[in-house]
């Protein structure tokens, strides 16, 4: 037998996360929120989901994260290697950051929970303050931030857990343009070494594209998957230097005239 008759031979791998046929119905006189979505997504893999305002973006990520019921449908989420309980980091499209703790304790929440040994914290929080360019600011509190300052917060107090599974609504979406693509490149160099799954809603299909191996294209009303597009991007990617290729334009124009169908 040759190693590829081997390899066709094993099972396939399970995906990180899998959804099938999921329904999520708010209230019964409207279209459902979810109506019968499929999806599955590989260990490693990143996706971005884009699609108009209520199209049900949020509500499942919350689903996922166990923090919406479901109608019906199915959803799992692989267990992590040694056979322990997925980490499911979720950055919320509002920040969620503790009013009453500096920047260094809400990212330190993130630590604690993450199972890192205590004596390394001090030196991992200084180093997530450093990466999301929150230098200085380490005894702030939120209500002393801008939004954007409190998403880099929300970012690096993600980091801080270092989950199995990621879940990002808009989380660059407060962020100027600028800030928005060096935080890009910093997650995709952070992905690139540890190659965790990541589900990355977003508004801005340039983004989209620039950091995701496949964009799901949802729609509304009910919410539900219209398209999904592989990316056909080498990594490493530089997010900027990408913008100038003529595929990349295609590929945003491709998703703009999805999206604009579903209007
Ligand atoms: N807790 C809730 N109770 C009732 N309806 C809800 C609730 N949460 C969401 N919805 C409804 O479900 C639909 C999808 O909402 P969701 O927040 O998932 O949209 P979204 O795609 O994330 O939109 P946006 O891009 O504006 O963030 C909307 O019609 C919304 O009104
Ligand atoms: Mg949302």
């Amino acid at each position: 037998m040759t190693k590829s008759d081997m390899t066709s031979d094993m099972a396939p791998a399970r995906p990180k996360l899998f959804i099938e046929h999921l329904s999520v119905v708010f209230n019964d006189d409207i279209p459902a929120a979810i109506g019968d979505v499929s999806l599955q997504i590989a260990e490693g893999e990143f996706v971005a989901i884009v699609g108009p305002s209520g199209c049900g973006k949020s509500t499942l990520l919350k689903v996922v994260a166990g923090l919406q019921a479901a109608r019906s449908g199915t959803v799992e989420v692989a267990r992590a290697p040694g056979g322990r309980d997925p980490k499911i980091g979720f950055m919320f499209q509002r920040d969620t950051l503790l009013p009453w703790a500096t920047v260094t304790s809400n990212i330190s929440v993130g630590c604690e929970l993450s199972g890192v040994p205590k004596d390394k914290h001090a030196e991992r929080i200084a180093s997530l303050i450093s990466l999301v360019r929150l230098q200085g600011y380490e005894n702030h509190y939120p209500s002393a931030l801008s939004g954007g300052m409190r998403q880099r917060v929300s970012l690096a107090r993600l980091l801080a857990f270092e989950p199995d599974l990621y879940l990002m609504d808009e989380p660059f979406g407060a962020l100027d343009y600028q800030t928005k693509i060096v935080m890009g490149r910093e997650l995709l160099r952070i992905w690139e070494a540890s190659r965790r799954s990541i589900v990355f809603v977003t508004h801005d299909i340039e983004e989209a594209v620039a950091l995701a191996d496949r964009v799901i294209v949802m729609g509304a009303r009910p919410g539900r998957i219209v398209a999904s597009h592989d990316v056909m991007f080498e990594r490493p990617r530089d997010p900027r230097s990408l913008r100038g290729d003529p595929r990349f334009g295609s590929l945003v124009q491709t998703i703009w005239s999805e999206l604009a169908i579903d209007d």
